[in-house]
């Protein structure tokens, strides 16, 4: 029997990878798909076909959160924050986000999703993100310009006809990054880092093999837009990606998908397939009749908040741990293999559809001087209509609140969670605060890829911020002191204070440890992770 098990595991190997440690992450998640985990065994075929000690592999896998080494057959409840904020009681077999936000509570039992109303559970065949309607808001929306007609070839290519790739192939690549920098486009997956700028430093390099690469990773409790993009407008996003590889001379193309995503992974394969039936890209690559040739390849991520992060996906690419590098180099001088790469967020890469199938004089009307554009907002919580809404950039949280209907009247959003673990809580008194990339004001408030959660009066702030806390403690990757150690004692220091009423005293050792995590810890995730409780001490703490 077990015999027959790693034939089966072994040839499923050999017929779909390359005997080498980068095809340890994809391996791994075809093995899961066929049996539903990984054992040991598996575990020991795969050390003998990739030639990596069984030890590597272990200990890639552990730090993969999307990988089992057990089925669990329960019924496991969503631990993200809008699941939180609306589930009376939460068991304790539990999961994280599972980016279904606008529908909380919901739970997963073997892989089917559930959904809760009157204190029960019931199996929910497919949830649709819901599009907010934001005509109050915006003369008429960039990205989801269109939305119902972008999931289909037929209608996207009467609408659109391929036109801003055919016109980039026209063009050199530096016109094009031109045109980007002219545009002012900045990095929706958080960090608003100028695209053009990134796009200059990876041309500097020349290498034969460059890459380019789709962030479509997604793993950020409470932002669920860029599933909305694959699922609903996966030719935008292609388009995009391939106008993004032209211009910078790549040679290789990867959208790199959450594990968890099946749906767009699927969506996005079945797109693919679908240009090149129709000639957009010929079976080796070449697009359209140019001599522009590209190597495209899907592939699904390890999960989790930090596997977002640029250099830790680049380390899973590699078969290597859920682990931050150190920068510099960064990924445009020494990325993933060690060549140049180009990491953009699927939402970025519209945007470069959308310029360029427009014009920049369009996409300048559109948002604030600094922040051209608009971003997609993923809304949650207390709300009245919880969705995706497309906001122009600089708008306040008032007007938005106002203008797109938002709130119950009856049922007024107390103070927002926005900008995920990374960023904090605002009351309603700062709801003048403009929404735009970079910190909103002092108390390092984000609005990052746009997570928006509503919350009312019935939640105790502390409790979100234990909620967000617990999350950054669970998802540190332990690479680094500061926040290997920082972030759990943060979580222990939130629960001992919670029930104190004379909280003062232990105010300064609370922001100096929060200070301390952000100051002192390498990556991302552990230098915003103070955030929270800074931005809890500065405008809830009595
Ligand atoms: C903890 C952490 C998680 C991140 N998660 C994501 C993510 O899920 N998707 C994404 O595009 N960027 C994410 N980022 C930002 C990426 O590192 C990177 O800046 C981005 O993909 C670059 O694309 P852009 O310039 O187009 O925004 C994350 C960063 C950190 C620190
Ligand atoms: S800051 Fe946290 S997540 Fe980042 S490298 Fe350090 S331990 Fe890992």
């Amino acid at each position: 029997m077990q015999d027959n098990q790693n034939k089966n595991t072994k040839e499923l190997l050999i017929s779909n990878f390359k005997p080498q440690k980068s095809s340890l992450l994809q391996s791994l998640h075809m093995i899961q798909k066929e049996n539903g985990f990984v054992s040991e065994n598996d575990m020991l075929v795969l050390s003998r076909y990739l030639k990596v000690s069984k030890s590597e592999i272990y200990g890639a896998i552990t730090s993969y959160p999307e990988i089992h080494t057990s089925i669990n057959s329960e019924l496991q409840e969503c631990t993200g924050l809008s699941c939180y904020i609306n589930n009376d009681k939460v068991s304790n077999n539990t999961t994280d986000c599972k980016f279904k936000c606008f529908e909380g509570p919901i739970a997963i039992q073997n892989h089917n999703l559930y959904s809760k109303s009157n204190g029960k559970y019931t199996k929910t065949n497919s949830l649709k993100t819901p599009i907010i309607d934001s005509s109050g808001i915006l003369d008429k929306p960039v990205l989801l310009e269109n939305i119902n007609q972008k999931k289909n070839f037929e209608s996207y290519n009467s609408i659109y006809k391929f036109d801003a790739l055919r016109k980039t192939l026209n063009k050199k690549p530096m016109d094009i990054i031109n045109i980007i920098e002219e545009s002012g486009l900045k990095g929706r997956g958080g960090a608003y880092f100028p695209t053009a700028t990134k796009w200059k430093m990876a041309s500097g390099n020349k290498s034969i093999q460059k890459y380019l690469i789709v962030n479509c990773e997604e793993g950020e409790p409470g932002v669920f837009k860029d599933r909305l993009i694959m699922e609903n407008m996966p030719y935008m996003l292609i388009e995009g990606a391939i106008i993004a590889a032209y211009a910078n001379n790549c040679s290789d193309l990867v959208f790199y998908i959450n594990g968890e995503a099946e749906k767009s992974f699927q969506t996005l394969k079945n797109s693919l397939i679908k240009m090149q039936q129709n000639n957009i890209i010929d079976k080796n690559g070449m697009i359209f009749d140019s001599d522009y040739k590209l190597k495209i390849k899907l592939e699904s991520g390890a999960g989790g908040y930090v596997c977002g992060e640029e250099t830790t996906l680049l380390n899973t690419m590699e078969g290597k741990r859920r682990e931050p590098r150190l920068k510099p180099p960064f990924p445009t001088e020494k990325g993933v293999f060690s060549l140049p790469t180009i990491i953009n967020n699927a939402e970025t890469l519209c945007n470069v559809t959308y310029i360029l199938n427009h014009s920049v004089r369009e996409y300048k009307k559109i948002g604030i001087k600094d922040f051209p554009g608009t971003k997609l907002l993923s809304v949650s919580g207390h709300f009245k209509m919880n969705g995706i809404i497309e906001i122009p950039m600089g708008i306040t949280i008032n007007d938005l609140l106002d203008k797109a209907k938002l709130e119950n009247p009856s049922d007024k959003i107390k103070y927002l969670a926005i900008g995920g673990p990374s960023s904090g809580l605002l009351p309603r008194s700062e709801f003048d605060t403009s929404l735009k990339g970079g910190f909103l004001n002092s108390s390092g408030i984000m609005m990052g890829a746009g997570g928006f959660i509503g919350i009312n009066s019935t939640i105790d702030p502390i409790d979100i911020i234990i909620n967000l806390a617990e999350y950054n403690a669970d998802e540190s990757c332990g690479k680094c002191t500061p926040c290997r150690e920082g972030t759990p004692r943060l979580v222990e220091q939130l629960k001992q204070i919670k029930p104190i009423s004379d909280k003062e005293k232990y105010k300064d050792e609370l922001n100096l440890l929060a200070e301390t995590v952000n100051l002192a810890s390498l990556c991302g995730l552990g230098q915003a992770a103070g955030n929270p409780i800074i931005s809890y001490l500065k405008y809830f703490y009595d």
